[in-house]
């Protein structure tokens, strides 16, 4: 497996994997890999010839006050998880590398981004976006896979592709959860043990939701996302949202609506957690 940490020694590798007629997969990540990580990596493997992990915090994505400096990392782990996982290469630059001090170009998704974490996180898929875009134009994947765990995030990079013309195939994988119902997450390190069981309120209370909506119907959204609020507060979540919303539009369901996402930001004590289900309706 190659490690790259440069650029231009990542494009003229993908250069020279396209020339030689194989297909590259992407799997974008900020690293501290988890089953998760594992899964879109296990996914990308049987859809390309050459495989490529990126590692990379992307400083662009933090606000000012979010946890870039404490966001937990260990290559080495990484790497060894990477390699037994069947990866070709790993592309893990430097901030330095990645972004000049002048830059002055970024790519903003303008509406679907404004929803959910967009209205806590006014920056953060600009950033994404930015870092995804070169991510293809250094690793030129021909698909590139993405979890359902962020399930925003997947539907904004789908919608660039799109409107970018990006001849790169979006992929979504599956959330991937503990046995005891958390979703997995770098983030999760943060949690006392304590926390991390009134975190389970999060999944339990999904659960919960589309229960109560695949049998009651759309006109039980209120009382779903009602219900799962006292869930999470009981919990003591502190609530960013809990929404019901149209998983292609981000908009209130609507009569010709045919699956929705039911999403929830909360925080444990300073830990945010998101988590989410989708419901074909
Ligand atoms: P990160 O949080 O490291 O996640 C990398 C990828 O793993 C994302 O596509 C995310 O949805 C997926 N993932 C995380 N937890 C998962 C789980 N429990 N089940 C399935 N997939 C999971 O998302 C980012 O990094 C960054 O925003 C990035 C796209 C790399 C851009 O910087």
């Amino acid at each position: 497996m190659e490690i790259f940490r440069k650029v231009a020694d990542m494009q003229a590798f993908a250069k020279k994997t396209v020339r030689e007629g194989k297909k590259i997969a992407l799997v974008p990540t900020m690293g501290f890999l988890h089953e998760g990580h594992l899964s879109l990596i296990d996914r990308a493997c049987a859809e390309a010839d050459v495989v490529i992990v990126s590692i990379f915090v992307n400083p662009t994505q933090f606000g000012p006050t979010e946890d870039l400096d404490k966001y937990p990392r260990d290559f080495q782990r990484d790497k060894d998880l990477c390699e037994v996982h069947g990866a070709s290469a790993i592309f893990a630059p430097e901030p330095e590398e990645m972004y000049a001090s002048d830059r002055s170009i970024w790519v903003d998704e303008e509406k679907l981004s404004k929803k959910l974490c967009g209205k806590s996180r006014p920056i953060h898929f600009r950033g994404v976006c930015t870092v995804v875009s070169k991510l293809f134009n250094i690793c030129l994947p021909d698909v590139a896979i993405f979890g359902q765990k962020d399930a925003q995030q997947a539907l904004i990079i789908k919608r660039m592709v799109r409107d970018l013309n990006f001849p790169v195939e979006i992929i979504v994988s599956p959330l991937i959860r503990e046995a005891s119902g958390l979703a997995l997450s770098s983030r999760n390190k943060y949690l006392t043990d304590e926390q991390k069981n009134d975190a389970l309120s999060l999944s339990r209370s999904l659960n919960m939701a589309k229960e109560l909506i695949s049998q009651k119907g759309l006109c039980a959204c209120d009382e779903a996302v009602k219900m799962m609020r006292d869930e999470i507060t009981k919990c003591h979540g502190e609530i960013d949202y809990v929404e019901c919303l149209d998983s292609n539009t981000l908009e209130a369901p609507v009569e010709n609506t045919t699956e929705i996402l039911i999403a929830v930001a909360v925080k444990f004590g300073t830990t945010r957690l998101i988590d989410n289900v989708l419901l074909g309706v």
